[in-house]
């Protein structure tokens, strides 16, 4: 197995499309990323893993630790599917238990009655863990819910453990909270939260923090229309145990974006990452042994009532090159090649007058070929006051914006992916692009209207 894992790691480093700022499995699959914490100072970042071939497979949970959030280095497996109540180790996550790291996940055995069932594991290393004696520490669902039971968040609230688990009933969504004194027992409080009918028929992922003042339930739904992952802002009733919607909005307009986990660090940062893939998408990465990214960690804030994000700033630690910097001024019609900007890491700044003129349009190639043949493009509509980011598979079509000044774009492109921040953090677009490798470069241009563009800064970003 070793020798099998081995070789494929070696293909894949061969591969164009393996990313520099981004986790990714060594050799294998990768899917959601599990228990992030940070733990005696260090970031752990764990996640679905298959490790022996690029293809979903017995899931282990691969691990990377890092001590600033954008140099990750591979640890060994954390959980391998070994006991006999698991043929794979879903998701879950991570809490520091007074110096012991304890993970609760999801042994999952699609063979057996009830399939899924909910196991802890302990380090006090945060390196090497021993799974719980007495696993699993939930042995079935409660009675009436159906057995997709699954990706227990743990977190602690007046002195007391809790976690919330993805669940179904009735063709509906919903969370199941469950509280401990001790990690090793566990009383269940009741169903939560479900679905007010249009938000899919079962949750996986759920992660429940609060965020200066307001409750947020993130939620990967199971067929619900539109939408993959949302934000859902409320009140938590610990004396009830009831989470009230309030309202809920997309986390990411992508195609490459899944089963976000958050956790909060010593900074008092709340951070996301996410999937950045998805369940069904092209992964031609496979190929060469490997598929499967997981985003650049995002710090959530909340404005108006939403929760918006922004890339963490130790983006700043990877900035190596600035290749342009100030204000651009497009003439209708005429292209601004970006003579200077040439690569395929690369980290864009800009502001947009939105309130200028409605007419016209401005367009961003990224990652264009020379013939400019192959492109992904981000434009915006002056007048509709909306964004469409288009690449050779689909079309992303956000909600427009009318009510703002200046709009702000933030933009990370690593050799397979693109993450795009708009107006500060309101709307992000996460996707996986495979462009070739001579593709690397930059065009700004509008069409019917003459714009400036301020304070563009462009850097060429490594590691
Ligand atoms: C979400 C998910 C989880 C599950 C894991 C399995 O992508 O389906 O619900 O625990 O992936 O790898």
């Amino acid at each position: 197995m070793e020798k099998i894992r081995r070789e494929l790691a070696e293909k894949a480093q061969n591969d164009y499309h393996r990313l520099k700022f981004h986790i990714m499995p060594e050799s294998g699959w990768l899917n959601d990323p599990n228990g992030l914490i940070q733990y005696k100072g260090k970031y752990h970042a764990f996640y679905q893993h298959h490790p022996y071939s690029p293809e979903l497979g017995p899931i282990h949970w691969g691990h990377v630790i890092s001590d600033d959030l954008v140099h990750w280095k591979y640890l060994p497996f954390a959980l391998t599917p070994d006991q006999w109540y698991e043929m794979n180790c879903f998701s879950g996550s991570a809490v520091d238990n007074n110096g012991e790291l304890t993970l609760m996940y999801t042994a999952d055995d699609e063979t057996r009655s009830p399939k899924q069932v909910q196991c802890i594991a302990f380090s006090n290393d945060g390196i090497n863990f021993t799974k719980y004696e007495n696993n699993p520490v939930i042995t079935a669902p409660p009675s009436g819910f159906s057995e997709d039971f699954r990706d227990p968040k743990v977190f602690m609230h007046n002195d007391l453990w809790y976690f919330v688990a993805g669940c179904a009933k009735d063709n509906r969504g919903g969370i199941l909270l469950y509280s401990s004194q001790d990690l090793r027992h566990w009383d269940y409080r009741g169903l939560a939260c479900k679905s007010d009918g249009t938000q899919g028929e079962m949750w996986e992922c759920p992660d429940l923090f609060k965020l200066d003042d307001t409750w947020v339930l993130v939620i990967s739904p199971v067929n619900m229309e539109d939408a993959k992952c949302i934000f859902i802002t409320g009140d938590m009733d610990f004396e009830t145990e009831v989470f009230t919607q309030k309202q809920w909005h997309k986390t990411d307009y992508g195609l490459s974006f899944y089963a976000p986990q958050t956790f909060l660090d010593e900074k008092g940062r709340r951070i996301l990452i996410g999937w950045m893939d998805m369940w069904g998408n092209e992964m031609p990465t496979q190929k060469n042994g490997w598929a499967g990214a997981l985003t650049f960690p995002r710090e959530l804030f909340l404005k108006n009532g939403e929760v918006w994000q922004q890339p963490v700033e130790e983006i700043n630690l990877l900035r190596k090159r600035k290749l342009h910097s100030g204000n651009i001024f497009l003439n209708n019609g005429k292209t601004n090649n970006l003579n200077d900007v040439r690569g395929d890491c690369i980290e864009m700044k800009f502001k947009i007058p939105a309130s200028e003129k409605c007419n016209g349009k401005l367009i961003l190639n990224l990652r264009s070929s020379e013939d400019r043949q192959e492109k992904t493009v981000l434009s915006y509509d002056f007048c509709s006051g909306s964004f469409v980011f288009t690449d050779r598979q689909a079309e992303s079509r956000l909600p427009s914006v009318k009510d703002t000044e200046t709009i702000q774009v933030h933009i990370l492109i690593d050799r397979s992916s693109v993450e795009i921040f708009l107006y500060g953090g309101k709307y992000i677009i996460t996707n996986r692009i495979y462009p070739q490798s001579a593709s690397i470069y930059y065009d700004l241009y509008t069409e019917g209207n003459d714009i400036a563009i301020s304070d563009l800064e462009i850097w060429e970003i490594d590691t």
